[in-house]
Formats: C-alpha cells, sequence, structure tokens
C-alpha cells in the first residue's frame, strides 16, 4: 500500500522539507548548538544577520538566535513572517537597559548623540540615534562629530573598549553580558603560561582585564577570521563557544581552547543560556507552526527602524 507522504524520520530531512514547503530561511548565530548552525542557510554575526533578513525573498525567516536578534531581522522585514523556536531566548545585556529606565536616563543628556548596541528591545532602539554591532561600532563612533556629546548603551564593556580606541568620551550605560564577563583573567594567564604559543581572541563585551590578554579583539565574525587567518596552531577563545564549531571547520589542523570562567567547573559554564534554548526540535517545531512569531506595533517598528536604518548606510 502507497504512503500519502513518505515518512521522514531524520529531522534534518524534516528540516529541509519544511524550508521548501515554507519558502523559509534559516539564519543563524555563531552561538547555536553546531546542529542547528549545520542546518542553517546563513550563518553570521548581528550586522551580517541584520543584513540577510533585510535582503532575504523568502516568506519565512527561521531566526536561530536570540530575541532582539530576530526583532531587528521583523523591523526591516515586515512584510516577512519572523519566527524564533524559543520565545524565551531573550538576552541579558537587552534585559539590563529597560526603556522607561533608559528615556529618564537619558533626560540628563539631551544634547548627546544615543548610540544603542543591537543588543536591545525594539524601543529601546526607538531611543537611540544609531544602533551599532560589534563589528561596526568602531566606524559609527568615529562617524559623530568631535564637538557632539554620546551616551553609550547598554555594554558598559564595549563602551569602555571604543573609549580606548577611539579617545572618545561617552557617558556609559551600565549594562553588561551574563556570559562575557564570566570570563577568568586568572585562569586565562594560567592557560597561557601553560601554552605560551596560543593567541587569546576575545570579544569586546568581556571585561577590561580580559581583554587586556587579548591578541585580537573583534566581533564573532572577526574572531573567526582571525582563527583561520592567524598562523598560531592554538588559540584560547573568550567569547560564548558555539562559535568554535565554525572555528573548527574552518581550520580543523587548529586548536581551539574554551576560555575558563571563574569558580567554573563544567564544559558548559561560558554558554548563553539564552542562545541554547533554541534546539533542533523547537527549529521543526516553528517552522512547523509558524509560531512562536515575532509581531511588533507598526508605530514602534517605525521608530525603531530610523537608527538601524542609520547604522545600515554608515557600516
Ligand atoms: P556579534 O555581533 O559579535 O555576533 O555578538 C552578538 C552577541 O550577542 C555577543 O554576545
Ligand atoms: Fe546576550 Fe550575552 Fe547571550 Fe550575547 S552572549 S545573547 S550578549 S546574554
Amino acid at each position: 500500500m502507497a504512503l500519502a507522504t513518505a515518512p521522514t524520520t531524520d529531522i534534518f530531512d524534516e528540516i529541509q522539507e519544511l524550508k521548501r514547503t515554507r519558502n523559509a530561511v534559516i539564519l543563524a548565530h555563531y552561538y547555536q548548538e553546531p546542529d542547528i548552525q549545520d542546518v542553517a542557510d546563513f550563518i553570521g554575526d548581528s550586522l551580517a544577520l541584520a543584513r540577510q533578513a533585510k535582503s532575504t525573498d523568502a516568506d519565512v525567516i527561521v531566526f536561530c538566535g536570540v530575541h532582539f536578534m530576530a526583532e531587528t531581522a521583523k523591523i526591516l522585514n515586515p512584510e516577512r513572517t519572523v519566527v524564533l523556536p524559543d520565545l524565551r531566548a531573550g538576552c541579558s545585556l537587552a534585559d539590563s537597559c529597560p526603556a522607561p529606565a533608559f528615556a529618564r536616563f537619558l533626560k540628563r543628556y539631551p544634547d548627546h548623540v544615543v548610540v544603542s548596541y543591537v543588543n536591545t528591545s525594539a524601543a529601546v532602539k526607538a531611543l537611540s540615534d544609531v544602533i551599532c554591532t560589534s563589528s561596526n561600532a568602531e566606524k559609527i563612533i568615529r562617524s559623530i562629530p568631535e564637538d557632539r556629546g554620546i551616551v553609550f548603551a547598554p555594554d558598559q564593556h564595549l563602551g569602555r573598549y571604543l573609549i580606548r580606541k577611539t579617545g572618545r568620551d561617552m557617558v556609559l550605560w551600565p549594562g553588561s553580558c551574563m556570559v562575557h564577563t564570566l570570563f577568568s583573567e586568572r585562569k586565562i594567564r594560567q592557560l597561557k603560561v601553560r601554552y605560551p604559543d596560543a593567541e587569546v581572541l576575545a570579544h569586546p563585551e568581556c571585561e577590561e582585564r580580559v581583554l587586556a590578554l587579548a591578541d585580537h579583539v573583534g566581533s564573532t565574525k572577526s574572531l573567526l577570521s582571525r582563527a583561520a587567518a592567524s598562523r598560531a596552531r592554538r588559540f584560547i577563545v573568550a567569547t560564548e563557544p558555539g562559535i568554535i564549531h565554525q572555528m573548527e571547520k574552518l581550520a580543523p589542523d587548529k586548536e581551539f581552547i574554551r576560555a575558563p570562567v571563574e569558580g567554573g567547573a563544567c564544559d558548559v559554564c561560558s554558554e548563553c543560556p539564552h542562545m541554547r534554548l533554541n534546539t533542533l526540535e523547537k527549529v521543526r517545531d516553528c517552522m512547523e507552526r509558524l509560531e512562536p512569531e515575532i509581531t511588533m506595533d507598526e508605530k514602534l517598528r517605525l521608530r525603531a527602524l530610523r537608527p538601524i536604518e542609520r547604522m545600515l548606510e554608515l557600516s
């Protein structure tokens, strides 16, 4: 007896089939679990994912990342259906800057240019003049006239890094990422003694004392490029370890060591608990059900769109 539909027991096959029937594109951040990265059509850092979301002609964007990233995709592409495998996948950094408190804070700096990191809610973006990501932040800050004051939110560590790089004085919102502030300067120093040939790669959301040990600081994409291009054979990676999957694919003959965290003994201590809420099963389910879907008030979307478009023009 012929079956109406072919049995699809392999979840990878199911997802491929759903991509076709839904005319869906899967965008994934480097911090997603390796299986999700392997089913994605496009893997990137926050800026590349925003650009990809803007240019896609798929009907459905399956955003494998955290809420602010999927929300940015929706702001840029309101006519598409944007789904996030787990709606609870938030971001401690975005949460550290609630819009009402930020609006009150900004009243103290009425003449400042407000630069917000992409790791913010749409409501915070709507209060900002221009958005940046870790890959274009320096360029965005340098584009602001010297005589203008700058408020930078919400990541204080990225903010301090930018102050050191550009020499610009900025007012910083005191937010931080729960993952990048875990890395232990002391244990990284010990690893460097054990592996003197190893390069330290660090994301600028890390604390200053960790960045001071780094041979290269940059966005996830920049860390990946450095890992491939460097002559070093061994690396200590101070960012979410999901990216090591791509590093190992790009440079299979090199060794990548997760930067240790203070007090942490486990292998998953530096994994982002928000990013890791997404699973392959949830990717399949959200494609089947077309939910959880990202929806947004149109007036808010338009206010949040303006500073994102300014960023895309400048970068
Ligand atoms: P990137 O823009 O470098 O990919 O970083 C995103 C992020 O959430 C870092 O924690
Ligand atoms: Fe947010 Fe930090 Fe997770 Fe990046 S790693 S998504 S900044 S909590």
